[in-house]
């Protein structure tokens, strides 16, 4: 029963012996396994758009370090593709838009979304779903509204994001309707991930760090609370727990927690702050810096005792990194890490 499972029970704060893990991009480059099925696509998206290759990707890292959690193989920019902005991911420079937001009337001529454009991911959900064991739950995700806007105007990644802060700045009205749509499509594609097999939801705001305080609640905040509450209002997906990954935001943790969301994901740098505030109120994911990984073994045992004594007694934690395992990072060091953290 997935009810009875470690990570579903810290998601609703039950206090556990040892903590749940899985690590967000447990499936990807640094696993050789990840590579040779990776060599045969030239453009990533194109393997998203698999859903039989989807669920080998994402039973990979389950089956090779028994992990608490599995987590559907996909990519944030989905929706943006589905918007028609054409995204491709070019070797050594990441995702790049054919067709990105470049002034309002590209907004102002949108598509309707179609949810049906993202079948192959439901479809990869529910082969995920059907291959896991029946105790471990699936994460379903998305990108946050602001964090898909973000890419959607810059065209891609960028070191600061200056245009589309700058956009976002002088066209704040039809910034806010590309908010919107992209808030209801968030929510119709994380609802159909839920309808496939998803038993849990994560929503990455990996460029919360762009934004000023006041800017964070109004470009971005402001959409993921919509979000989770749209979430939390339906039938089909009120009792998915959710979780939020924010990097960085300009804002006190505890107003994360005001989101409603179940469990608060902190990015690695996140290890000062206050906890007991967050204590009964949100669960607790990470955030060991995925860089440490990269160091000794003596230092990986240093710092992952360091975080394991700060959360021990509070009661929801979960182990996980503070980002993403990175491409260079070493497989046994995985293990070995995985290994520190249940005999602890
Ligand atoms: O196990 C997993 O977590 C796999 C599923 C997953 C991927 N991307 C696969 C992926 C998830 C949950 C994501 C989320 C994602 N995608 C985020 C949010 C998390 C974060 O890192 O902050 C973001 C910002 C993206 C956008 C994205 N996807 C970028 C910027 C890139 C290129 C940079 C890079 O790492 O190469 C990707 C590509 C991507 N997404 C890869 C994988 C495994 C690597 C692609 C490849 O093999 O060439």
């Amino acid at each position: 029963m997935i009810e009875n499972s470690p990570f579903i029970k810290a998601l609703k704060k039950e206090p556990l012996e040892v903590p749940p893990i899985w690590y967000m991009r447990q499936a990807g480059r640094y696993m050789p396994e990840y590579r040779a099925v990776r060599s045969k696509f030239k453009n990533f998206l194109d393997m998203c758009k698999n859903p039989d290759v989807c669920c080998e990707l994402a039973m990979q890292p389950i089956d090779k370090f028994r992990l608490d959690a599995s987590i559907l193989f996909s990519d944030i920019l989905t929706i943006p593709d589905a918007f028609g902005l054409k995204v491709e991911f070019v070797e050594g420079e990441g995702p790049v838009f054919r067709n990105p937001i470049r002034k309002r009337s590209d907004i102002e001529s949108l598509p309707e979304f179609n949810p049906d454009d993202l079948d192959y991911v439901y479809k990869a959900v529910s082969n995920i779903r059907s291959a896991l064991p029946s105790h471990i739950p699936l994460i379903g995700f998305c990108g946050s509204p602001w964090t898909l806007a973000a890419y959607s105007i810059e065209g891609g990644s960028s070191k600061d994001f200056a245009f589309t802060r700058n956009f976002v700045a002088e066209n704040a009205d039809i910034s806010e309707v590309f908010l919107e749509k992209l808030t209801n499509a968030c929510f119709i594609y994380l609802k159909n991930q839920v309808i496939s097999g998803a038993n849990v939801l994560q929503i990455f705001d990996s460029w919360a760090n762009l934004l000023s305080e006041a800017d964070y609640f109004e470009y971005s905040l402001k959409h993921i609370n919509k979000l989770i509450h749209m979430i939390k209002s339906d039938p089909v997906t009120a009792a998915i727990p959710i979780i939020l990954f924010a990097r960085e935001p300009k804002c006190e943790p505890i107003v994360l927690a005001d989101s409603s969301a179940d469990c608060l994901s902190l990015f690695w740098s996140m290890d000062t702050i206050d906890i007991n505030q967050l204590k009964s109120k949100i669960s607790i994911q990470g955030n060991l810096n995925p860089a440490i990984l990269l160091e000794s073994r003596d230092a990986i045992k240093r710092e992952t005792y360091k975080i394991l004594d700060r959360y021990k007694n509070y009661p929801g934690y979960i182990f996980n990194l503070g980002h993403g395992i990175t491409p260079n990072i070493n497989p046994e060091n995985i293990k070995y890490l995985t290994d520190l953290v249940r005999s602890y």
